[in-house]
């Protein structure tokens, strides 16, 4: 998505070699317009495979997961964390580590929104190391629903959670990848 590799070339900044600080287009501030862009190339790519509901992570994936939900037309649930996970039958936890914050959060998705008839599409902003995306795709796995693929904003192709998660088979579709950080310079692939 070209415009999308415009903005972050003249919005985004490198942290470090591995964190792209995305505040002003998907962390902390959103352009509207441009995420419904990505709602529609997330709903073209996956145009055909009659999806049910749009599934993300609270909080960064809602906005992008909103659009391609809208333009689908479908329902979107986004997992909620939880700071103490208190035991729940009525829905799937999962506990996760988390890259930038550096520590554990639960995830849950009430079993409500997520059954054996849905076909998800899973979306998010960020995949790094990939380990909240796996907690994810565990609860999607767990509710018996089936997932369709990934799509993700923006993928740091030189991490290993998109590899990985390909070589599990999923369908990963992102919208800019990213090769390096090195240098302070932005790479795309
Ligand atoms: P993943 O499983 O989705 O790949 O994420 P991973 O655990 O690797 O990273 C966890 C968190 O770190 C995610 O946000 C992810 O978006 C964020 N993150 C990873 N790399 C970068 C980066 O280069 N830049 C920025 N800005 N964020 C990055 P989160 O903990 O889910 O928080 P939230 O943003 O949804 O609140
Ligand atoms: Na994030
Ligand atoms: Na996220």
């Amino acid at each position: 998505m070209d415009i999308l590799k415009q903005r972050i070339l003249e919005q985004a900044s490198v942290l470090s070699t591995d964190v792209l600080r995305l505040d002003s287009i998907i962390n902390h501030q959103v352009d509207p317009a441009l995420t419904m862009e990505m709602g529609h190339e997330f709903a073209n790519r996956f145009a055909g495979e009659q999806i049910t509901k749009v599934v993300t992570i609270e909080s960064s994936g809602i906005p992008s997961a909103f659009a391609a939900a809208y333009v689908l037309g479908v329902p979107l649930v986004f997992a909620r964390r939880k700071k103490t996970l208190i035991a729940d039958n009525d829905a799937y936890c999962e506990r996760v580590p988390s890259f930038t914050k550096g520590m554990v959060t639960d995830i849950m998705v009430s079993k409500q929104y997520l059954t054996s008839e849905d076909r998800v599409l899973f979306i998010d902003d960020i995949i790094a190391n990939g380990d909240a995306a796996r907690g994810l795709l565990k609860i999607i796995e767990r509710s018996g629903a089936k997932l369709v693929g990934m799509g993700v904003v923006v993928e740091k192709s030189f991490q290993a959670g998109s590899r990985t998660l390909r070589e599990q088979g999923v369908r990963v579709e992102s919208l800019v990848s990213i090769s390096s950080l090195e240098g302070g310079q932005i790479t795309f692939e």
